[in-house]
């Protein structure tokens, strides 16, 4: 792929690395490239961040024809910049555009622009511990109109962003609302993609349990309010009686990277992990019971994400005594010492940035 290059000529000054939060700063470069039905992908460009044309009829601001990934580029101890299983992110963007009718960016290509924008950007990538690049690829409907129908013209972005932990409450447990009112996803809609109207609809119930003091929302079957499927920004999963369960994909929840990873890291340590149905009854009997020993989340952003208290319907259970269970750290610890080149490699998960 042909990349075009212009190079912003004021330099941003870097944030604090101690003071990153999530998603506030953004790098000095995005990546920008086009699709049109006649021309298919073209014009590949690294250009300085900044606004992008919007005209008011655009598409995508009036049908929400929008997909997007996350990832994170990460220092080893030696300086090499290196990715993690970026080629998933590019295959679930594949994935997320066809049920959106967009147009479908190959696997290849999409890695290829991602390795680009890090390398070019590479100096915004912090070293402090539980610090990296977010890397955020995007897509949506350029094209002018009013009428709802596939677009013929497509834009497709990367922008970067230095971040620390996602949660306020760094790698500590965070408090879970159960919502049984709004629901995410159904079988046949569009759980299972990475677009923005997902989390759009999610933020009604995301405010209600913040007013209630929670710190993210666990969704439950959009049919029966009664599975447990996700959590707002990560997957979710439980241990209990030594097994761990999580919510199977049938369509409705999200394929997380993390969560994948985190399934082979749990089997190789040699626990039985079940992706299997899990009523919110069982759930909280589990926990009442005792047998609930440790619950965490898991996704690119969130990382692994200890839960320390469960609310449905008025009723609050603690779990592992409000502290991060053995179990968790452990698998926090292993993955992302992946991520940052401190443990060994053994699944081929970690893709260098030459
Ligand atoms: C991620 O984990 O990368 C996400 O996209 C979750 C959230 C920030 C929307």
């Amino acid at each position: 792929m042909e990349i075009r290059i212009e190079r912003r000529k004021d330099l941003k000054d870097k944030p604090d690395q101690n003071q990153l939060e999530f998603g506030k700063y953004f790098t000095d470069h995005m990546f920008l490239m086009d699709w049109t039905t006649e021309k298919g992908w073209h014009d590949a460009r690294i250009v300085p961040y900044g606004a992008l044309p919007t005209d008011p009829a655009t598409m995508v601001l009036h049908y929400a024809q929008e997909t997007f990934e996350g990832l994170k580029a990460y220092r080893d101890p030696q300086g090499n910049v290196q990715l993690f299983r970026p080629e998933m992110n590019a295959q679930r963007m594949i994935n997320s555009n066809r049920r959106l009718c967009m147009a479908e960016l190959p696997v290849d290509m999409f890695v290829e622009a991602v390795e680009a924008i890090v390398k070019y950007d590479e100096e915004w990538i912090p070293t402090l511990p539980e610090t990296s690049l977010y890397i955020r690829p995007f897509m949506y409907a350029a094209q002018p109109g009013v009428g709802v129908h596939p677009a013929n013209h497509y834009i497709f972005c990367i922008i970067l962003s230095p971040v620390g932990n996602y949660y306020p409450e760094g790698v500590n447990p965070v408090k879970i609302w159960v919502e049984d009112e709004y629901v995410r996803a159904v079988k046949g809609g569009t759980g299972f993609t990475k677009c923005g109207g997902n989390y759009a609809a999610s933020i009604a119930a995301q405010v209600k349990a913040e007013e209630h003091g929670y710190t993210q929302v666990l969704w439950l079957d959009g049919v029966h309010r009664k599975y447990v499927e996700e959590v707002g920004t990560m997957n979710v999963m439980f241990k209990i009686d030594g097994k761990i369960i999580t919510a199977p994909l049938e369509g409705s929840v999200l394929p997380g990277v993390t969560r994948d990873s985190i399934i082979t890291l749990l089997k190789d340590f040699g626990y039985e992990v079940e992706e299997r149905l899990l009523s919110i009854d069982e759930l909280m009997d589990a926990a009442k019971n005792g047998k609930l020993e440790e619950a965490f989340g898991t996704g690119t952003a969130a990382v692994i994400s200890p839960i320390g208290e469960l609310c449905y319907k008025g009723e609050e259970v603690i779990i592992n005594d409000f502290k991060t269970g053995e179990l968790t750290q452990k698998l926090y610890d292993t993955l992302t010492g992946i991520q940052w080149g401190k443990v060994e490699d053994k699944f081929n998960w970690v893709h260098k940035v030459k």
